[in-house]
């Protein structure tokens, strides 16, 4: 096995979303449910038991967040406060020792701290990837939780997950098909993801799309990596908090940016039937998606373009409101920013 460091990106490098590793990582074990002090170490392999809870029962679990470099040069973290508090919901519902608080956050900010020097400017970012699972080495603990357990937070240089805010995005609306179970859908868990693959590499192959719009029963929920919203000039609609799918901290910010800018505010069921009438913009929110347009629709092999086609006007003006925050380049009315340098 390599025990060498990944590569690092140079400062102003545009690397493929997720491809390059940070130089340090932030490594947190857990013993009997006791978190030990956090370690800064090399980004680089580490060692786990075959018999290890998470290779057996999928007790593994993660977070996403960003750090963005200012106009002013600082590097702040983005609502990390909301990302620990679903990282510690997730933990719960895994049956997974759950996180303090103030230890994950701290955690979060040496891993900021120590890889400074590859921040990119905006529009990259620093992506920060808190890592959670269970390693008792026990392959008979099917039905007990893992009360041991490794936290790491990872650190990588990213630029655009789609590429860009120019590009619209083309979905395939399925309406069978869940993304997971519906009591499940909230948890951050990487099971959730490994279930939508297939359905996400299937609809690709066959329909050439980016994503996949879950919407079962005809209810629409979110797609496999982001939230879904539909806006026009004077609204903002996308679905109710439920279990059913992940309470995305984008999702929050662009609702809370809309209220300030005078939209309404409607968190309610969209149906695939409204969602095929639906005159105005369509929109994916996540801190990798940024606020990524949504042009074209396919259901039932047929192709349904929203508006025309493009990103929005709505969409665009909602993403420059976030962007602006996160830059500091416009006040921070609702205590997001938390900077490290
Ligand atoms: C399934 C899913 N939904 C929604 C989101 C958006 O969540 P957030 O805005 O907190 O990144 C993500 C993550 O980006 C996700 O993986």
């Amino acid at each position: 096995m390599s025990t060498q460091p990944a590569p690092a990106a140079a400062p102003t490098a545009a690397p493929a979303f997720g491809t390059v590793a940070a130089p340090h990582m932030v490594v947190i074990d857990v013993t009997d449910g006791q978190f030990g002090d956090p370690v800064v170490q090399e980004t680089a392999a580490f060692t786990i038991h075959p018999f290890a809870h998470v290779l057996h029962y999928g007790s593994a679990c993660f977070e996403g967040l960003k750090a963005h470099r200012g106009h002013d040069g600082v590097v702040r973290m983005f609502r990390h406060g909301s990302h620990v508090a679903r990282m510690q919901r997730t933990a719960g519902l895994l049956c997974l020792p759950v996180p303090p608080a103030d230890l994950l956050a701290d955690a979060m900010r040496a891993a900021v701290a120590h890889n400074l020097d590859v921040t990119p400017e905006s529009p990259g970012a620093l992506y920060l990837r808190p890592i959670l699972f269970g390693t008792e080495p026990n392959i008979g603990a099917a039905a007990a939780p893992s009360r041991h357990a490794k936290l790491v937070v990872l650190a990588s240089p990213v630029g655009d997950y789609f590429g860009g805010a120019a590009r619209a995005l083309k979905l395939l609306v399925e309406t069978t098909l869940p993304r997971t179970t519906p009591q499940f859908g909230e948890a951050k868990a990487g099971a959730n993801y490994v279930m939508a693959l297939g359905v996400t590499q299937q609809a690709r192959a066959d329909h050439g799309v980016d994503q996949v719009l879950f919407a079962p029963g005809g209810s629409v929920q979110e797609t496999g990596a982001a939230n879904f919203l539909l806006l026009d000039d004077d609204s903002i609609v996308t679905r109710a908090l439920d279990t059913s799918f992940l309470h995305g901290i984008t999702r929050d910010s662009i609702l809370t940016l809309g209220r300030d800018l005078g939209y309404r505010v409607e968190e309610r069921d969209i149906s695939v039937d409204e969602l095929l009438s639906w005159e105005g913009e369509a929109a994916l929110a996540g801190t990798a998606a940024v606020l990524s347009g949504v042009g074209t629709l396919v259901h039932d092999g047929d192709q349904v373009t929203i508006g025309d086609g493009q990103v929005g006007a709505n969409t665009s003006r909602l993403r420059e409101a976030l962007l602006a925050v996160q830059r500091a380049e416009a006040p921070d009315r609702h205590g997001w920013l938390s900077a490290v340098s």
